[in-house]
């Protein structure tokens, strides 16, 4: 699968976001090695506090399902200027995927990668407990 392919996922999955309080849609597409896509969008809630992610629903998804080893993410949202994932987002991925490719995209085809890792530098992990 091509990064066009996984980011059309990612697009395809925003459209199914719950975000009635924001209006800011995201989607998401977790790709593992074996080629697998796992997709997601960002549900939120009254309470506005217990909103998830897309980020997050698509590793929950995946790891539900038994998956591991994965390869990248596609991020897609509205906006000018990249919708990199959260803190508590680059938090799980971290734990969950690794040293993932993490692939930014809007609508007008523009798109960034980055390693999670120089997104979330000295990340705390098991290795220091
Ligand atoms: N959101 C995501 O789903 N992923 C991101 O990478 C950034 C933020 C959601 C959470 C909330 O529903 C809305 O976008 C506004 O923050």
């Amino acid at each position: 699968m091509t990064v066009s392919e996984l980011i059309q996922h990612a697009r395809r999955a925003r459209l199914r976001a719950r975000a009635p309080y924001s209006n800011f849609l995201v989607g998401a597409a977790l790709q593992a090695r074996n080629g697998k896509v796992w997709t997601g969008c960002n549900i939120e809630n009254a309470t506005y506090g217990l909103t998830v992610c897309a980020e997050r629903v698509a590793v929950w998804k995946a790891i539900s399902a038994g998956a591991s080893n994965f390869r990248r993410i596609a991020v897609v949202a509205d906006t000018e200027r990249l919708t990199p994932p959260c803190g508590a987002c680059r938090q799980i991925l971290w734990e969950y995927c690794g040293d993932l490719e993490v692939i930014l995209a809007n609508l007008h085809g523009e798109r960034a990668t980055y390693r999670l890792a120089k997104l979330l530098p000295s990340p705390f992990d098991d290795r220091l407990l």
